[in-house]
């Protein structure tokens, strides 16, 4: 029976490019998990969009002095295209600016007033006289009242690193224009009832600890222990989604109180776009799905307690009266964060590894296995570019890309352009232990890709591709097959069957690279299915998507057969050897001004 398996993703704020922050954090890991359960014949479905509100998009807007739906539609298309190079296989990158998106969020808010869930308070807040609005914390500077320093910002203090109440601030004033003397003001919020969902919340956690990272399950015990605090779910603000009540025009519903939604509410669309409405519930309203948040580390509290009090507090919507509860999280396999040749991440700096960039000048499997291999599940990892250079020309290709590249060359021009025609029982006893090794490796790898610990099975794969190369130094059928070439046939048919057998355990880490190889070895048809940006229209708008179509997907999380006698076709390097010049080259790049550039396919 397949498994009903839901892969929620990180919703990016549409402000500006991807950077290998993101692919480390979230989007890859989601990814090889969805790919692996794609390939064992499960039922994913794995969302995300870009995440079109809140002050990250209307301080960009502001900087550009456009609106921030431009920002957000800009940086948006350059994410489907991006995303759609790199081979994230979202069955659906869409976004929550569109109708289907506002009218859930709108239906969970006025769900969880009616049951009681939200509850109305007055919040002090900083005002502008000049501007006539409240201003939020990333527009506000004063002095810090800890430290003293002068230009803290509203939310925190650039100087002691503090979290602060921007209404304490000493001398509260508009960032972008000091003379703009801040004022203390009440204005009346909704606020989530965080404290009346405590109970179900501790016996969640105590259900699904024991398989979570010990990281997030501390940060989710500690935010509890630290006492569940009401959370404002309204903003005074004009670029959002609607509060749905009259005499609330003026405000928005909070960008984390709806951006969370969008695992709901894409897996709505999903369905509504593939002509099946209600399919969504197979993962939303199955007891037997599973659903796995992938997120960074900064964002834990909302995806271990924020999202599942919105779910509980909106348990059986849409579910035609049915008393089967909602599906929480399974799982939530935060990473750590990914630094960049030791410093930390930077966007005013430019400290920053822009996929858009790097897409233009390397290989996505190439960008991928790097990454892959220092995904910072355990605790922070860092990009180095002469890491890149050495893992991708060390191992990548030294010890896969040489392998399968050599062995397919051999048997093309020694063998006809055919697999050896073998029959299992004249293989010699090392030929058989290289492969039951090699199908061996499905169950141990497919475990460790099940359990989110895609480092380690990358690794398994990586050193079956390493003893795979110390079989054929022993067997050496470029010698044998002078004087016997039935041994050096022998060695070959195991060797390609050994190949075969990686590509598909690989497949999930390095998916065009094991589609060519695929082909190479004689085989038609492909192991994934398409990624297309495809156009969706609304009553009021039209909006476009990344979306995945695995109707033409064959490949199988199983042990191949490879066919004796198979035609094979003419063989190619897979990979691209690097030249050792691009590490200063790339170095050059950090810090430096960068000029975006159109993204090419
Ligand atoms: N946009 C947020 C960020 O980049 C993440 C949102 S995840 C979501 O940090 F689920 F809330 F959308
Ligand atoms: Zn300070």
């Amino acid at each position: 029976m397949p498994k009903f398996i839901h892969v929620s993703v990180a919703w990016p704020y549409a402000n500006g490019d991807l950077h290998v922050g993101h692919l480390a954090g979230a989007y890859l890991p989601a990814d090889i998990f969805a790919r692996y359960h794609r390939l064992v014949g499960n039922r994913v479905l794995m969302v995300s969009g870009s995440d079109s509100h809140g002050t990250p998009i209307s301080v960009e807007a502001d900087k550009r002095g456009v609106p921030a739906r431009q920002v957000f539609e800009h940086y948006h298309r350059r994410f489907l295209l991006t995303q759609q190079k790199i081979g994230i296989s979202y069955d659906l990158f869409t976004h929550t600016d569109t109708e289907n998106h506002h009218r859930i969020a709108q239906d969970f808010f006025l769900t969880l007033l009616e049951r009681g869930c939200l509850y109305k308070q007055s919040q002090k807040l900083l005002y502008s006289e000049q501007e006539k609005r409240f201003l939020p914390d990333r527009y506000v500077e004063g002095q810090c009242y800890i430290c003293g320093f002068e230009s803290a910002r509203g939310d925190q203090c650039d100087n002691c690193g503090n979290l602060l109440d921007a209404t304490q601030l000493i001398n509260p004033h508009n960032r972008g224009n000091p003379s703009d003397k801040l004022v203390v003001r009440e204005s009346e919020h909704f606020f989530l009832d965080l404290a009346r969902f405590e109970p179900e919340l501790l016996a969640y956690l105590a259900q699904h600890e024991h398989h979570w990272r010990p990281n997030v399950t501390r940060f989710s015990r500690n935010f509890i222990a630290d006492g569940l605090q009401g959370r404002p779910i309204t903003r005074d603000i004009d670029w959002g989604i609607d509060v749905p009540l009259p005499g609330w025009e003026h405000k928005k519903l909070y960008v984390w109180f709806e951006a969370v939604m969008g695992y709901f509410t894409a897996s709505v669309e999903w369905a509504r776009n593939t002509g099946q409405p209600d399919a969504w519930k197979q993962w939303w309203y199955n007891p037997e799905a599973e659903i796995y948040n992938f997120i960074g580390k900064d964002n834990i509290p909302f995806h271990t307690i924020i999202w599942q009090a919105e779910l509980l507090g909106v348990s059986g919507i849409y579910n035609d009266g049915s008393d089967q509860p909602i599906n929480l999280p399974y799982d939530v396999p935060a990473n750590e964060f990914m630094n960049i040749e030791g410093k930390q991440f930077s966007k005013s700096r430019n400290w920053a590894i822009w996929l858009p960039d790097i897409l233009e000048r390397y290989q996505p499997d190439a960008v991928r296995y790097y990454v892959a291999m220092t995904f910072p599940e355990t605790a922070d990892s860092d990009f180095a570019w002469d890491g890149f250079l050495n893992r991708v020309n060390n191992e990548l290709l030294a010890t896969w890309g040489n392998l399968a590249n050599r062995m397919l060359s051999f048997a093309y021009k020694r063998f006809d352009g055919r697999v050896p025609a073998v029959a299992w029982d004249d293989l010699t006893a090392d030929d058989r232990a290289i492969i039951a090794q090699s199908e061996a490796a499905f169950e141990q790898i497919g475990g460790l890709l099940a359990a989110v610990k895609l480092r380690d099975a990358l690794q398994a794969g990586m050193a079956l591709a390493k003893d795979a190369n110390a079989y054929l130094d022993r067997r050496a059928p470029w010698k044998t097959i002078k004087d016997d070439p039935d041994d050096a046939a022998r060695a070959v048919y195991a060797i390609l069957r050994v190949i075969d057998n990686l590509k598909i355990l690989l497949a999930p880490f390095l998916p065009f690279s094991s589609q060519k190889l695929h082909e190479f070895l004689g085989y038609e048809g492909q192991l994934f299915g398409d990624l297309k940006i495809v156009e969706y229209a609304e009553t009021t708008r039209r909006h476009e998507a990344l979306v995945y179509d695995g109707s033409t997907a064959s490949g199988r999380w199983t042990p191949s057969a490879l066919p004796p006698g198979q035609a094979l076709r003419e063989p190619q390097p897979l990979f691209v050897k690097l030249d050792p010049e691009i590490v200063d080259r790339e170095r050059a790049y950090l810090g430096a001004p960068r000029e975006e550039r159109p993204i090419t396919l």
